[in-house]
């Protein structure tokens, strides 16, 4: 099973670009299931329904979150009826939502996702580590597959998770900081790890957000209001090769990819429609894809 994870969509210019983007990266790279960080999809600040529903169309089979998750109001009403958006699972009983779900490929292999949030310099909520070894035994009867988001802004906490789950996941993934990290690995035990996914979205930013007002946080320390920015567009992610039979991880690319360069992708799928990327060489060095 080959899946893509994709990191935070930022507003307008992250959403724009996954439309063009997404299709071609799937058919190029042969992506069976894809899943994509979302709360910071409505204007940088949350998710609402018709954003959501827009991104599972064009082709994301579960969407996870993190922090920025009830930023929009109506996600509180629209959270309970759509299953294949998750909220980190640590937050405390009784808030609305769920942080886990078992998903299919499009040919009915279960894939479980589950969304977690990191404690250090975040919100003090439930212990992720303990609560993420429940969702696993929860959905360990039936995936093999299981990709855990790790929201979260330090590097030592990610990391941390990503040796807590060694061979009990195939994919820990970092998402929160929208600065791709260059760490990507398969651990000893199958869990293949990369600490931060990046964003989907402008990277002439401020981690996604226009450069003067959030400079002007750090100059002057008096409160400005943040707009998504909208210059150098990129789709920032992971593909994994997962055994289907061991749910172990056997080869991990980051990706990050500039909307010329998807074109290109898609380019270079419609001169051999079948032609996949061999899953060898997905662990070569990351670097630029070949049409
Ligand atoms: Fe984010
Ligand atoms: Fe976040």
């Amino acid at each position: 099973m080959r899946i893509l994870f994709i990191g935070d969509i930022i507003g307008r210019p992250g959403r724009e670009l996954l439309r063009k983007g997404l299709q071609p990266l799937v058919e190029h790279f042969g992506v069976e299931f894809v899943i994509a960080n979302v709360e910071n999809s409505a204007a940088g600040f949350g998710v609402t329904k018709d954003i959501g529903d827009a991104i599972v169309e064009l082709g994301v089979d579960v969407m996870t979150s993190g922090n920025h998750i009830w930023d929009k109001k109506e996600a509180i009403e629209y959270i309970p009826t759509e299953p294949r958006l998750l909220r980190p699972a640590n937050y405390p009983a009784g808030v609305p939502g769920r942080g886990s779900y078992v998903a299919q490929s499009g040919d009915g292999r279960p894939v479980g996702v589950i969304n977690v949030m990191g404690r250090v310099f975040m919100l003090n909520i439930d212990d992720p580590f303990q609560v993420v070894l429940r969702e696993i035994e929860a959905m360990r009867a039936r995936a093999r597959i299981i990709v855990v988001d790790f929201h979260a802004e330090a590097t030592s906490e990610k990391i941390a998770m990503g040796w807590h789950l060694d061979g009990k996941v195939t994919l820990v993934v970092g998402t929160h900081t929208h600065v791709q990290t260059a760490d990507e690995r398969i651990l000893p035990n199958g869990t293949a790890y990369l600490t931060d996914a990046g964003m989907t979205g402008p990277h002439d930013s401020i981690i996604g957000m226009e450069k003067e007002p959030a400079l002007a946080r750090f100059l002057n320390g008096m409160p400005s209001r943040f707009e998504p920015a909208t210059g150098n567009p990129r789709l920032n992610g992971v593909i994994i090769d997962a055994d289907d039979k061991t749910g172990r991880a056997i080869a991990i690319r980051r990706v990050s990819f500039s909307e010329q360069e998807l074109m290109g992708l898609a380019a270079g799928a419609a001169r051999d429609l079948h032609a996949r990327t061999p899953v060898s060489a997905l662990s070569e060095p990351a670097g630029r894809v070949e049409g």
